[in-house]
């Protein structure tokens, strides 16, 4: 058994701070062998809080050395203050005081990349969410906000670089070969956004003028090898503050913007105030280096941290609780940046596939929660695909339902009111309510509902009357606590097509009830409905569609997401067909119907590239898996590779048209038009790969040696090495190591290509890469790319019969979660979904959570997972 006892936070204990800390003065001296930090917090009673007498609490890592600490220059002796696990306790101090903290921190022996740590011989800090407290002691919590003033000291030839948050103010030397620099934030904020950096780092500048017309120096901070990386992060930057300005009407409020990228990071990025600190995956880019997923991603990520400037920080959370509230609103202000900058219909394909395949999963699991939880042991489990991305889904709902006019008002009302405050989702939505007059009582459940809700809809038509009636029904699973739901307030967009394709009716439904009908007068001829157009609402459908008519949609829908799901639903009916024929030893059969829409795809010039190329991936085995009964890992795989191979064969030519027309031979450009046209030549590659032919291993080998961009060799590269080609593909992954060592990014893609390999071996090929040089246990890019790479890329090994896929990962963790629990905690997710499998392959997962949970001393982290998962 696990000997400590880890506590539940509960959403309805949620009290106000009863004390605030106006200013917060911080000095660092930052040596190699430890760091001192001074604070000091001007500390008053909250007037909000009628008893004046609670006591102050202090949040603090139980491993931090205090030195020492006082009130108003009085020494406190141990005996004045109560001090247990992570708490700090002084009873009767006086309504205002300076209390000034002293402690002693080792972060060059802090692995688990929380609070102030190194990273590559530059000091950094992580403090969302409760990383401040392992700094100084301090009410460290969303709703205490308070204005900073840090002053840093360290050595100036190791350390020249010294930055905070706000703007520079003051500095100096100190004599022995150390200068300082004090840097003032004149924003409130809450302890989580507090950062700093101390480096030996390169940097591109460059400036923007906001619409006002205030002048802003932009800075971007990476190693000096990295500094012809940050050109996109830096254009990037200065799309999204113009589209913050343009859409939002959103300033940005401080001379200042800083990114730093660092090398070890738990997460993407973090948008502490005027200082953000980024995952090098998430900043830095070059063609050669960098994929066009890479770019796509670095566009993404630098304008959500960006945009967190307003809905994060001018306005906070309230509680931990309420996380969706600055990251659902960002990652739905992030998307529709990235629609904007690239292609809307294929972002929103993409947004949908991340949250059919992982977030309907989480739903479905142990972990499952409402995207405001009511409970947790450690709040770093809850920053899921449930908070950000069904989040996001969630104010999507309410912009749809709203319309953007109503929205961007309700927006705008949202800042006025709650700038500087910590506030809660339940204010989000008031300012919705106030701006529309809408009541939003019922779209709120949301917000406290776990699951993935069910649409059922069936249809009649009378051709008499030419009356069609719609009959919905939404549903809802139990989740845990949670037995029984109530219905939900979504949109349904969808439209009326006639047999040839033609629009009778596009409009959006709005669903309350648990059963609705809506009838449609006039329709000449029975039509085809197409259903929740654009994803309009995060739910499962089910519409009993014929084949013809999924054929007739994915020709002719005016709604291109609906165009592709048509596919991928008929799609998926066809692999589940071909999965029950492999149980049940009848042969699998590609039909001709498929063969013949795809090659109509194929061959259509007047379609954008990127859409064919999404229109013609099979959905993935994660997807699969999600939407089966009972997840068959052998079936899954086999049916999705015998349809592969059958398309390859069926279409060669036209495989290699496609491929030739999209190899345009153009110098590389991050465009959304050139990434489409690569996006569909790699897959046209991929096919003609799985043909075997030695014509197309040539094709592939040639496009790795010529190609001048990473997006091009890598696709190349890991096609080759997952083939039967087994010797090309080994001299290739030589060579690409040869030449990619001293890319740290690179050698991630290098581990995560091999560690998805999905043929016979991959166990032993990944227990020897652990060993590799490359490979570091101790930054968190490399156990993602390995570990993830294939527990989540590579199912049908990581679910060998034996378990002994489950054994590598459980090992994993338990040597993980002493190092950094976050991160260990993260890479269990695959084993806590073990109730979804077959009996023998559920009990070896369940053993080896079992096993986890008779460790003495997990983390919090890993034990909140690993017990839920049991229960
Ligand atoms: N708040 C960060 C973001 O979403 C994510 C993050 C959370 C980073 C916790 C680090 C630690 O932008
Ligand atoms: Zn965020």
């Amino acid at each position: 058994m696990s000997s400590k006892q880890h506590e539940t936070i509960y959403l309805e204990d949620y009290q106000p701070p009863a004390w605030l800390i106006s200013h917060t003065e911080l000095r660092f001296e930052l040596e190699e062998e430890h760091t001192l930090v001074r604070a000091q917090l001007s500390v008053r009673a909250n007037p909000a809080v009628a008893d004046k007498r609670m006591p102050l609490e202090l949040f603090g890592d139980e491993a931090m050395e205090l030195c020492r600490l006082s009130i108003d220059g009085q020494i406190l002796e141990t005996c004045d203050y109560q001090r247990d696990a992570g708490c700090l306790r002084i009873q009767n101090v006086p309504e205002h005081f300076t209390l000034e903290c002293v402690t002693r921190l080792l972060p060059h022996e802090n692995t688990a990349l929380e609070g102030l740590y190194k990273s590559d011989g530059m000091f950094c800090t992580q403090c969302e969410a409760e990383g401040f407290r392992r700094i100084t002691f301090f009410p460290d919590r969303p709703d205490v906000m308070s204005v900073f003033r840090t002053t840093l000291v360290a050595d100036k030839a190791r350390y020249p670089v010294l930055l905070s948050n706000g703007n520079p103010v003051d500095n100096g030397e100190d004599g022995e070969g150390r200068h300082w620099v004090t840097w003032d934030d004149p924003w409130p904020k809450p302890s989580y956004l507090f950062a700093l950096v101390a480096g030996d780092l390169a940097l591109l500048e460059d400036n923007y003028t906001t619409l006002s017309g205030r002048e802003v120096a932009l800075r971007i901070y990476a190693e000096r090898k990295d500094l012809d990386k940050l050109d996109y992060a830096m254009q990037s930057l200065k799309n999204a503050m113009r589209w913050d300005e343009g859409v939002y009407g959103r300033e940005y409020d401080l001379d200042i913007y800083m990114i730093v990228a660092v090398d070890f990071f738990n997460m993407g990025a973090m948008e502490n105030k005027g200082l953000n600190i980024f995952n090098t995956s998430c900043v830095l880019a070059h063609p050669k280096t960098t994929t066009d997923l890479g770019f796509q991603r670095v566009e993404g990520v630098v304008a959500h941290e960006y945009f967190h400037n307003w809905s994060g920080n001018r306005v906070t959370c309230r509680d931990w609780f309420q996380l969706s509230l600055k990251e659902g609103f960002t990652v739905f202000r992030d998307a529709e940046f990235s629609a904007d900058m690239n292609s809307r219909t294929v972002k929103r394909i993409e947004d949908a596939t991340l949250l059919r395949t992982a977030q309907f999963a989480e739903d479905g699991g142990p972990m499952a929660h409402p995207v405001r939880p009511e409970s947790y042991m450690e709040i770093s489990n809850f920053y899921t695909l449930t908070v950000y991305e069904k989040g996001a889904e969630v104010v999507r709902m309410l912009h749809t339902l709203l319309g953007s006019e109503l929205f961007r008002k309700g927006s705008d009302l949202y800042f006025e009111r709650h700038d500087g405050q910590a506030v809660t989702t339940d204010d989000f939505v008031a300012a919705m309510e106030a701006v529309s007059g809408r009541d939003l009582s019922q779209f709120k459940r949301w917000y406290s509902q776990a699951g993935t809700p069910l649409l059922t809809v069936s249809d009649q038509y009378d051709e008499h009357t030419g009356e069609y009636c719609l009959n919905v029904r939404q549903s809802c699973p139990p989740s845990p606590g949670q037995e029984h739901k109530q219905p939900y307030h979504m949109p349904l967009a969808m439209g009326l097509l006639a047999e040839d394709g033609a629009e009778l009716y596009a409009g959006c439904l709005e669903l309350t009830g648990e059963e609705q009908q809506f009838r449609f007068t006039d329709i000449a001829s029975r039509p085809v409905p197409s259903l929740l157009r654009g994803f309009s609402a995060p739910v499962k459908l089910d519409y009993q569609y014929s084949d013809a008519q999924l054929l007739m949609l994915l020709r002719h829908d005016t709604d291109g997401f609906n165009r592709w799901d048509a596919g991928q639903r008929f799609c998926i009916r066809l692999l589940q067909e071909q999965m029950r024929r492999y149980r049940a030893g009848e042969p699998m059969q590609c039909p001709d119907v498929l063969i013949s829409a795809w090659r109509e795809l194929l061959t259509d010039a007047s379609l954008e590239p990127a859409m064919v190329a999404q229109c013609l991936e099979l959905p993935s085995e994660a997807q699969l898996s999600e939407l089966a009964e009972q997840i068959d890992v052998t079936a899954i795989h086999a049916a999705r590779e015998f349809m592969r191979a059958a398309l390859a064969t069926a279409l060669e030519q036209e495989w290699l048209q496609a491929y030739q027309r999209c190899d345009t031979g153009a110098a590389y450009a991050a465009d959304a038009a050139s990434m489409g046209r690569r996006s569909l030549k790699n897959l046209a590659l991929s096919y003609l790969m799985l043909t075997g032919c030695e014509p197309w291993l040539e094709l592939a080998r040639q496009q790795y040696e010529q190609s001048d961009n990473m997006t091009d060799q890598l696709a190349a590269l890991s096609l080759v090495a997952h083939s039967g080609f087994r010797e090309t593909g080994a001299e290739l992954l030589q060579a690409f190591y040869q030449q990619w060592q001293h890319e740290a990014l690179v050698m991630n893609q290098w581990l995560s290509v091999q560690a998805s390999d999905p043929t016979p071996g991959a166990l032993a090929r990944v227990q020897a890469l652990s060993t590799h040089p490359v490979f570091d246990a101790r930054n968190p890019n490399k156990l993602r790319a390995l570990i993830a790479g294939f527990c989540a890329r590579n199912l049908f090994h990581f679910h060998a019969e034996d378990g002994s896929g489950y054994e590598w990962l459980a090992d994993w963790i338990l040597q993980l979660d002493r190092r950094n629990p976050q991160i260990a905690a993260r890479l269990l997710t695959p084993l806590t979904r073990w109730k979804r499998y077959d009996t023998e392959r559920a009990a070896l997962m369940q053993a080896q959570l079992q096993r986890m949970m008779d460790t003495a001393e997990l983390s919090a982290d890993v034990y909140e997972v690993v017990s839920k998962s049991l229960m």
